[in-house]
């Protein structure tokens, strides 16, 4: 993937035309595209909070509860068999879409779970008093809450990569932060906030070289771009299914087979486990080992069928196509007056970050809404980048695209962000 899309006006306007031309292929299969908000066509740019959903989608929900519902893993009766069988089917489809063996994959309610799941019965079992794990300023919540409540368990010491004036991460610092005292660096593999796709290959040498293993909170790149976690070489990713056209509920962890097989489970219950004497218990194998009781059933599902849908679009075209309207946004934003823009590193995925002068981003947000756009405003669940970037209230807005956006939309965001400023300041 390179990381200039576009040299010249001319080329950026012929990558947005054919990035609209996709959007239009695919438009039609969201139903809530159709909606009105406040009596305006809803232009939806919120999508890395959530994305919408394919009617392939609503259909398989709609089939499963239908034609399939039963218990999995537990009874020998046809229904039983057949959800069991469509479950594990599941898990091979998605493991083949980030490229692992299905055993690798653990079903998983979201990325915040994978990590916990992670944090927790790898943390516990591998970090020790003094012990360092390496995040950076630019993760989500999800991504440091964990591992700060593992080293508050532990002893184990925090350390954080800085970003560069563009967003960036401070490479610079790696050789610092990453040492023989180093058990894990856990990242985001694209920024929330920022866009930035951070330098995995990078950060695995390094990692390596101190025999630190990398965890990759994937929440936001593998929604947006091919994916391969073997060539990624990472030891662990999370990611969830609700930002990748899927439902809320169901999400994916990858690890790898010897260290999935070395932790302890992470819940106890039915399904985990492969004998329970009134002494204790022995474990399942994996993944089962970390899928204690009745599973998302009808989204792990459906979640395979979210793959082939996003298979079928094509993960480098939904790439290649975010790239140009993401040049696209940014280039009309920054035209704005007073507005700035947060994160200007190469190759940025489509979640951009940007301030109107001193107006309030929630004030933004909701005159916007009145126009029926749907932008997110708020710190992102990135308090501690919001303060690393001094953004006024520790706030900003944000509008992110997905495939199905137009550039048609993103001139509709734009006249309302003129439309808000010429409120406030009258
Ligand atoms: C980078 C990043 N990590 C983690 C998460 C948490 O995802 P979830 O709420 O689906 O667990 C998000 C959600 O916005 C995110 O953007």
């Amino acid at each position: 993937m390179s990381e200039t899309l576009v040299e010249t006006p001319r080329e950026l306007d012929e990558a947005v035309r054919r990035s609209d031309e996709h959007a239009l292929r695919y438009r039609g299969d969201f139903p809530i595209l159709d909606r009105r908000i406040h009596g305006k066509p809803l232009v939806y740019l919120d999508n890395s909070a959530t994305s919408q959903k394919p009617r392939v989608v609503l259909d398989a929900l709609d089939d499963y509860y239908t034609r399939l519902n039963a218990n999995v893993h537990r009874g020998l009766h046809t229904l039983s068999e057949e959800a069991t069988n469509a479950y594990e089917g599941a898990r091979e489809r998605v493991a083949r879409f980030i490229n692992a063996p299905a055993r690798n994959l653990v079903f998983v309610r979201n990325t915040t779970e994978g990590i916990n799941l992670v944090a927790t019965a790898w943390g516990r079992k591998n970090v020790r008093a003094g012990d360092e794990i390496v995040l950076s300023v630019m993760e989500h919540h999800s991504n440091i809450v964990p591992w700060q409540m593992l080293a508050k368990e532990t002893g184990a010491v925090i350390r954080y990569f800085d970003i560069r004036d563009d967003g960036s991460l401070d490479m610079e610092q790696a050789d610092r932060l990453i040492s023989e005292k180093t058990r894990i660096v856990a990242l985001a593999h694209m920024s929330n906030v920022l866009g930035t796709v951070n330098p995995i290959d990078d950060i695995v040498t390094r990692a390596r070289q101190a025999s630190a293993l990398v965890f990759l909170d994937a929440a936001q790149s593998v929604p947006h771009m091919p994916v391969d976690v073997q060539r990624l070489d990472c030891d662990f990713f999370a990611f969830s299914g609700h930002k990748m056209c899927g439902p809320t509920g169901i999400g994916g962890l990858y690890g790898r087979e010897e260290l999935l097989e070395a932790m302890d489970p992470y819940m106890g219950g039915g399904s985990m486990i492969d004998e329970v004497r009134l002494d204790g218990f022995t474990c399942a194998d994996i993944p089962e080992k970390f899928e204690a009781g009745t599973p998302n059933i009808a989204h792990a599902i459906v979640f395979g069928d979210v793959v082939d849908y996003l298979e079928a679009v094509g993960m480098e075209q939904i790439h290649t196509h975010e790239r140009a309207l993401t040049d696209y946004m940014v280039g009309r934003l920054e035209e704005i007056d007073g507005l700035t823009v947060y994160g200007h590193a190469p190759g940025r995925g489509g979640a951009v970050s940007f301030n109107l002068e001193d107006m309030h981003p929630s004030d933004l947000s909701t005159v916007l809404d009145r126009q029926g756009v749907a932008i997110r405003a708020g710190h992102h669940c990135a308090q501690p980048l919001m303060r690393r970037l001094g953004t006024p209230y520790g706030a900003t807005a944000r509008a992110s695209v997905y495939f199905y956006n137009t550039s048609e939309e993103i001139d509709v965001m734009i006249a309302a962000i003129h439309k808000a400023r010429n409120l406030f300041r009258a």
